[in-house]
């Protein structure tokens, strides 16, 4: 019987599963390539603004992804308590993304608009302030750093790079945003940019409750 032959012939055993493994990796892969679900910008997301961006960065820096996640599953319990689930068309100016994984605070994808800026200034300083249980570090040497605004322009740039290649129908920067973008954060400090970058997350679908 073939089978036998299949069974008992480790080699040609292996030949065939890899060919198994790639086609059903190829079926599984191909089609995203084409969806443009994955790829289009929802209505009304806007890219980062440049003090945005930059907090974006700050946020990398402080490993705040350790602790939050930025993607709403969708669930009932998930969409009651944050909001609209996530969806591709929200990160297409992310890079890299900040889904994250990691829960010991609360997923931040729709924090958007949640508090009022000064809120948020006080609890990233000292969170205890506001939320005397919680267990977050403060970082108040965010307050007291300035941007000087010196990579801002760059880092627009190589968003544009990144952007114009994975996303049909984003909005790049343009030459007079990214000769303006020093301008525009220098003397601002890491908090002010942090905040802003917050106070965007999420605030393209409106429908937090
Ligand atoms: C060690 C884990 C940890 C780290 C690191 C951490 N957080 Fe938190 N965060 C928490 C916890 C726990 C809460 C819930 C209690 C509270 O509101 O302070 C929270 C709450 C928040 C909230 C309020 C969310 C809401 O919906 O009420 C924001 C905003 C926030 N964190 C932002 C940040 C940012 C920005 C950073 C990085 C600079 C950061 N966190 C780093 C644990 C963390």
């Amino acid at each position: 019987m073939s089978h036998e032959k299949v069974e008992k012939n480790i080699g040609l055993m292996m030949v065939l599963i890899i060919i198994v493994i790639s086609f059903g990796g190829l079926v599984e892969i191909v089609p995203l390539f084409y969806i443009k679900d994955t790829t289009e910008p929802v209505e009304g997301l806007k890219p980062y603004t440049a003090l945005q961006l930059e907090g974006r960065d700050v946020y990398v820096r402080e490993g705040c992804y350790v602790c939050h996640s930025q993607m709403i599953r969708p669930f009932r319990a998930e969409t009651e308590r944050y909001g609209h689930y996530s969806v591709a068309g929200e990160f297409v100016y992310d890079h890299p993304f900040q889904w994250g994984s990691k829960r010991t605070g609360p997923d931040l994808a729709r924090v958007g608009g949640r508090y009022s800026d000064e809120w948020h200034r006080v609890h990233m300083i000292n969170p205890r302030d506001v939320v005397p249980e919680s267990n977050m570090p403060g970082f108040p040497w965010l307050d007291e750093t300035k941007l000087d605004g010196e990579l801002t322009g760059k880092k627009m740039e190589v968003m544009n790079t990144l952007v114009s290649a994975t996303c049909n129908g984003c909005t790049t920067y343009s030459d007079a945003e990214i000769a303006a973008a020093g301008d525009a954060v220098r003397g601002k400090t890491e908090l002010d940019a942090l905040v802003a970058y917050l106070q965007a997350l999420g605030t393209s679908i409106k429908t937090r409750r």
